[in-house]
């Protein structure tokens, strides 16, 4: 496995694979890696000749007052587990190399991005289309990877690659979870063991609402007053939002039917936490 930390020598790489006919199978992360990320390079290896995995901390997608410079990092455990998972190349730039002075030009998805994770943390989906546009210029991957736990992310990142006609394929792959049903997250290390038994609230009552759309219900208030009530018995969940909407393209509906996604955000203590569930009726 190699580490790359420039942009001419890791297109130089993908330059010389595609050149072999290699298929290039590409998975972003910011690193701290953990078996949600390794799931999606796992596949990545099945899928495709060649993997790379990009470990970046982008401070584009950060807001003023938010964990970038606390944001957990642990190159070297990265690096072996990546390496263990038969990765071939690791792309770790520094900023200053994605983003060098005088930096201009970022890439916005509209209306999207201004919902849900994007309605409290405003510019973030913006500063993850223009990294992610960056790496895909960079890495041009034939299979992209991203995780279903960020699951207005992958909207956002299929939109983006539909509307700009990229010359890629984004694969979407299922939400890892903990033994106890904590979806898996780098973040998760922030919470201690009080927030930590607490937060299981929040897969808990996502599948409870999911038994109760099965079961019949189909009004999407309905769901969200539960889930409200639910995560809100919780004395140290703290709200963000609790939405129903469309499972394609985020809209706001009033009744379920077809793909609908209950999505949702939840504090505890200072940890921001989003988790949510994909039903099908
Ligand atoms: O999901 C993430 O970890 C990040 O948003 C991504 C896609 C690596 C872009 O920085």
């Amino acid at each position: 496995m190699r580490l790359v930390d420039t942009i001419n020598e890791m297109k130089a790489i993908i330059k010389s694979n595609r050149a072999m006919g290699k298929t290039i199978g590409f998975v972003a992360t910011m690193g701290y890696l953990h078996e949600g990320h390794l799931s999606l390079v796992n596949r990545s290896v099945q899928d495709n000749d060649f993997t790379v995995v990009s470990i970046f901390v982008n401070p584009t997608q950060f807001g003023p007052n938010e964990d970038f410079e606390k944001y957990p990092r642990d190159m070297e455990r990265d690096l072996s587990l990546a390496e263990a998972a038969g990765v071939d190349v690791v792309f770790a730039p520094s900023v200053a190399e994605m983003y060098p002075e005088k930096y201009k030009t970022y890439v916005n998805v509209e209306d999207i991005t201004g919902i849900l994770c994007g309605q409290s943390r405003p510019g973030h989906f913006r500063g993850v289309t223009t990294v992610v546009n960056k790496l895909f210029n960079i890495i041009e991957p034939h299979k992209a990877y991203f995780g279903q736990k960020d699951a207005q992310q992958v909207i956002v990142l299929k939109k983006m690659v539909r509307d700009l006609n990229m010359n890629l394929e984004i694969v979407t792959c299922p939400i890892i979870r903990e033994a106890d049903g904590l979806a898996m997250s780098s973040r998760n290390v922030y919470l201690n063991s009080e927030e930590r038994k607490s937060a299981i609230i929040l897969s808990k009552s996502l599948f409870e609402a999911e038994e109760l759309i099965k079961q019949g219900e189909r009004n999407c208030a309905k769901i969200v007053q539960y889930l409200k009530d639910k995560i809100g018995s919780e004395a140290l969940a703290e709200i963000d939002y609790v939405e129903v909407v469309s499972g394609d393209g985020l809209e706001v509906i009033e009744q379920i039917s077809g793909s609908v996604l209950i999505a949702l955000a939840v504090r505890f203590g200072k940890t921001r936490l989003i988790d949510n569930i994909m039903v099908e009726v």
